[in-house]
């Protein structure tokens, strides 16, 4: 079992460019299916679900190559619309692909199991929006099996809640679809905006992503293009959080600072100096961080579900008292039992979760999903001692180098095998 030992107490310094989005790369992947040719997407991260999801596109029969950090999608040889249930446990959000699978190949079939680490995830909200569009769903169990017997047709769609995932599978599907679909109540984040880029690069014609109503005009004939991933901002709040943590100053290059707003917004009212310089974001953290306003999580452009676990563990080692609320999944304060057992003081309930700031100490910690797992090694930066982090396979989803980064920036961590 191999884990990150990490000896707390230095601060980082020092530039770096952030890794591509895995919230981005991920719907990328499954768009460059709905062209029947070769699609290239640069600055894709190297992440286990990156790898998983070609693993999926390859086994539909893409040819798939990885050349440094790009990724060649040669999707006109595709040969099947069923993904193995293992390669769906491996990922969930491989449900992206449904909407992708019936737009090329009329039909799909997957197996999804119904809850994750963060608690129950349904997908009502996916399906009404495919069987809108003439999708017929037969749900066997923990399998679908999806045909468009009679042929996808755009629709008027209105998600009652803007599910980033429904937005993209419905945007994914809409393109195979004859005639205009308009998606109202869609999600904002700039995930979207990005798989609309590259949507329009193959040739599909969808216009309004980053508002709540997206238009596509489906049925177009689609090629292959080239794309770059937009920067990873939960990536990007990390390290921030990470420089709250340990104290220093700290660059990043290749995130948009606009889509990081009311997480800078957080460091700066904690006592955090950012800067935004057009392409540059710097940070300089020289106290501890303060308690700050209530967080409440909320879809974007409110602050995200995913900076949670990661703010908080900064705040935890600092001073005062900050309330967090968790309003979009039910069990996403896991990380809260680990950062008891370095010493912070976090009362939960329900989705409420109060931190008072204190130092905190190193300790055997157990990583129980993704941005836990980084939440442990922010809190562990900042901590006195020696921290042990175990559970890494959580991490390498979504974190690329994560060790390499921090050591570059002047962090004592080390990969024990
Ligand atoms: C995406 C992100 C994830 C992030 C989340 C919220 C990817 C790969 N993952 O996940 O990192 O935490 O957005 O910003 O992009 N819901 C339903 N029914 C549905 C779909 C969702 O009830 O059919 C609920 C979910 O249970 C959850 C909430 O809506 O409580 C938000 O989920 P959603 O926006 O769909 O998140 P994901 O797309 O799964």
């Amino acid at each position: 079992m191999s884990m990150y030992e990490i000896q707390g107490g230095r601060p980082l310094n020092g530039r770096l460019r952030v890794q591509g989005a895995k919230n981005s790369v991920l719907p990328l992947l499954a768009a460059a299916l709905l062209a029947p040719g070769q699609s290239v997407i640069h600055h894709c991260p190297d992440l286990s679900d990156v790898s998983a999801t070609l693993d999926i596109l390859a086994l539909l029969g893409c040819r798939v190559s990885r050349e440094g950090e790009s990724v060649t999608v040669d999707a006109a040889p595709i040969s099947g619309s069923a993904i193995p249930e293992r390669l769906m446990r491996e990922m969930r959000s491989s449900v992206i692909f449904l909407g992708a699978l019936l737009a090329r190949t009329g039909c799909a079939k997957l197996c999804y199991p119904g809850g994750c680490e963060l608690g129950p995830r349904p997908i009502d909200l996916h399906l009404a929006a495919l069987r809108r569009l003439g999708a017929e769903i037969r749900e066997e169990g923990e399998c679908l099996s999806c045909t468009a017997g009679g042929g996808l047709r755009g629709a008027h769609i209105r998600l009652p809640f803007p599910s980033v995932g429904a937005t993209e599978n419905a945007m994914l599907c809409a393109c195979g679809a004859q005639g205009v679909t308009t998606l109202a109540g869609a999600a904002r984040e700039p995930e979207i905006v990005d798989l609309q880029r590259f949507l329009n690069k193959l040739g599909a014609r969808v216009s309004g992503a980053g508002t709540s109503v997206i238009t596509i005009e489906g049925g177009r004939s689609l090629h292959g293009a080239e794309h770059t991933v937009m920067g990873d901002r939960i990536a990007a709040a990390t390290w921030l959080c990470a420089c709250g943590a340990a104290g220093g100053e700290v660059a990043l290059t290749g995130v948009e600072p606009g889509s990081l707003d009311t997480v800078l917004a957080c460091l700066e009212q904690a006592g955090a100096r950012v800067e935004n310089r057009g392409t540059q974001l710097r940070m300089v953290s020289t106290k501890p961080l303060q308690g700050i306003q209530p967080v409440h999580t909320a879809p974007y452009p409110g602050f995200p579900t995913d900076a949670q676990a990661i703010l908080m563990a900064a705040l935890a080692g600092g001073r005062g008292q900050t309330l967090f609320v968790e309003n979009m999944f039910q069990s996403r304060y896991r990380h809260v039992e680990e950062l008891r057992r370095m010493g912070a003081d976090i009362q939960v309930r329900g989705r409420c979760a109060v931190v008072t700031g204190r130092p905190l100490h190193g300790q055997r910690v157990r990583s129980t999903d993704l941005r836990g797992g980084a939440a442990l090694v922010v809190a562990a930066l900042g901590a006195r001692g020696t921290t042990q982090v175990t559970g890494l396979s959580h991490i390498r989803r979504g974190y690329e180098n994560l060790e390499g980064i921090l050591r570059e920036l002047g962090a004592d961590i080390r990969l024990l095998p």
